[in-house]
């Protein structure tokens, strides 16, 4: 039985002092002890997210990373300092480090490896365009992203991945794909996991969907069998909301 995981993606929203709200808002409301719950906060949140929350089951996790651990990179940050501040989880891949700031196969493929050496559990994010969509090249084009991005990760380490498929069209438009859709192309993802390492590791690892995820939404979505958890963006920044997702049953 995989361990359901809803993981609130804040984006580049919350100032530390809005954080620590937040947070205390969210570690007030009764939320399922038996659902994972992450908050992925930006960097500048992050130490104060895991002191707050050092005493709760809530993780933290960050935005992004690069993936060597120190050097002339201006502006970016290293595993070590994510260890250093105690991340539990980086989100890597997301569609709009992909479209926005250009992050190729190649890169994420190596966020993900140094993720894993320095025992980081990636959220590692794919999904298709709606031009995708609409000429039905999703699974084409999911298929090349987790090849390519889970390159050389080891049979030991696939299950520390967890995949988050987020169809592009979907994410912050309000469109939700349909859970069914949302289920077939979790279960593509899967078949690809056995195809890639082998069934039993295929079970093990747990896949999310994100994509205008809203509490009205979640239990449809969370009911799924290949579905094991949401990545959710808007709807996480409201202390209501989030509980709302984790008490999805
Ligand atoms: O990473 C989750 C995010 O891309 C989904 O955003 O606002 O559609 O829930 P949203």
């Amino acid at each position: 039985m995989r361990k359901p995981i809803i993981a609130g993606n804040w984006k580049m929203n919350n100032t530390v002092t809005e954080t620590l709200t937040l947070l205390k808002e969210i570690t007030s409301l009764d939320l399922d002890k038996e659902v994972e719950k992450v908050v992925v906060v930006p960097f500048t949140s992050a130490y104060s997210a895991v002191d707050l929350l050092k005493d709760s089951d809530i993780k933290v996790g960050c935005q992004n990373m690069y993936y060597e651990e120190s050097g002339a990179y201006t502006g970016e940050i290293s595993p070590l300092m994510l260890n250093d501040l105690g991340i539990e989880y980086v989100i890597i891949g997301h569609s709009e480090r992909r479209e926005i700031f250009g992050e190729d196969d190649n890169l994420i493929n190596n966020k993900v490896i140094s993720a894993l050496k320095h025992n980081i559990n990636p959220i590692l994010c794919c999904g298709e365009t709606l031009e995708e969509r609409e000429n039905n090249k999703q699974e084409e084009k999911v298929r090349n992203q987790l090849i390519n991005d889970l390159k050389d990760v080891s049979a030991e380490d696939i299950t520390k991945v967890v995949i988050a498929y987020e169809p592009i069209w979907a994410i912050g438009t309000g469109k939700t794909a349909s859970s069914n859709d949302a289920e077939e192309m979790c279960k593509f993802i899967r078949n690809l996991l056995k195809e890639l390492y082998n069934e039993e590791l295929a079970e093990k690892v747990r896949i999310q969907y994100g994509g205008s995820v809203k509490p009205n939404n979640v239990s449809e979505i969370m009911e799924k069998e290949n579905i094991d958890g949401a990545l959710v963006g808007g709807a996480s920044l409201k202390a209501d909301n989030y509980a709302a997702l984790v008490n999805f049953r």
